[in-house]
């Protein structure tokens, strides 16, 4: 990020005091990560310099979550073609910045500060116009393209190497309580503009079509679309659903029938 940033400034200048601050004025990506996020996110309930002190403190004593950092600024340099570098990244993809925010808070959640874990989260949600609760659990490898409008519920949990578009709730169906969020395989795709609702599981390397309100398991590697969302083959699947003697359109699998299904 150092030689991206070096280069930027060489091209414009105007920006160097901006990235000698957010970036060349820091040695590891920890203090940098800090500065940046509490600079946009303090406000006068926990000013930036606090929010500085906590922020570095997590990231200090939990080094795993600076391996999920790597991970998800390549995933979005490789799977966001928009994206023309990692300081592009790191600087403005407010997904990003609000995904990290998420590995800090989710941390002070399950340390039980959950009073400070709720008011960052709620200072993500006005930075970022997103809502991802403190608890939701979100693996490594994460891209949360655009983001904007991106609602994750407290027992949502998401594997790793996923990607979310924007304005998709991970949500309960109103009518449950305790675990009633949904569950992300590995290397899952939703669309912009997906509901995926209830204790539901999207099996790995799934896709979900723009648009689309799922209410059931979705197999492994298996396309589903539409209101309420129909299994379909798709490209890298074959097999359609529908095509199977027996199996309709409509019909639910039980998570020891995917197997079955899946090539
Ligand atoms: C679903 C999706 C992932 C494609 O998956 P795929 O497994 O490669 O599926 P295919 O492209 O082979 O399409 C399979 C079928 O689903 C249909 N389909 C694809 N996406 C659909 C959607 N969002 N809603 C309804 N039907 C859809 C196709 O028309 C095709 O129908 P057909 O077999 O009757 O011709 C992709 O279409 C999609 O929706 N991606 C989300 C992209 C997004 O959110 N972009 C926002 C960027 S800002």
């Amino acid at each position: 990020m150092r030689h991206e940033a070096l280069s930027d400034v060489s091209q414009e200048p105007i920006l160097s005091n901006y990235y000698y601050t957010a970036i060349l004025s820091h040695n590891i990506i920890e203090s940098a990560l800090a500065g940046h996020l509490s600079g946009k996110l303090g406000d006068s309930s926990l000013p930036s310099a606090t929010l500085y002190e906590l922020i570095m403190d997590v990231l200090t004593q939990d080094q795993e979550i600076l391996t999920d950092v790597k991970y998800d600024l390549k995933a979005v340099k490789e799977r966001d073609p928009a994206c023309i570098s990692y300081v592009q990244c790191f600087l403005n993809f407010k997904g990003f910045l609000a995904c990290q925010a998420h590995r800090i808070v989710h941390k002070l959640w399950s340390k039980d500060r959950k009073v400070i874990a709720l008011i960052i989260q709620n200072r993500v949600s006005e930075v970022f116009a997103l809502d991802i609760h403190p608890g939701a659990k979100i693996g490594r490898g994460v891209m949360l393209d655009h983001a904007t409008g991106l609602v994750i519920g407290e027992t949502a949990v998401i594997g790793n190497n996923v990607s979310i578009l924007h304005n998709v709730t991970l949500g309960g169906t109103g009518k449950m309580s305790g675990d009633r969020h949904p569950k992300i395989g590995d290397g899952v795709l939703i669309g912009a503009g997906t509901c995926v609702l209830g204790n539901v599981r999207i099996g790995e390397g799934a896709k979900i079509g723009a648009g689309s309100v799922v209410l059931r398991d979705v197999p492994p590697r298996t396309t589903a679309v539409g209101n309420p969302a129909k299994l379909i083959g798709g490209k890298e699947n074959p097999i359609r659903l529908d095509k199977i003697p027996g199996l309709t359109m409509d019909h639910t699998l039980h998570i020891s029938e995917w197997s079955d299904y899946v090539i």
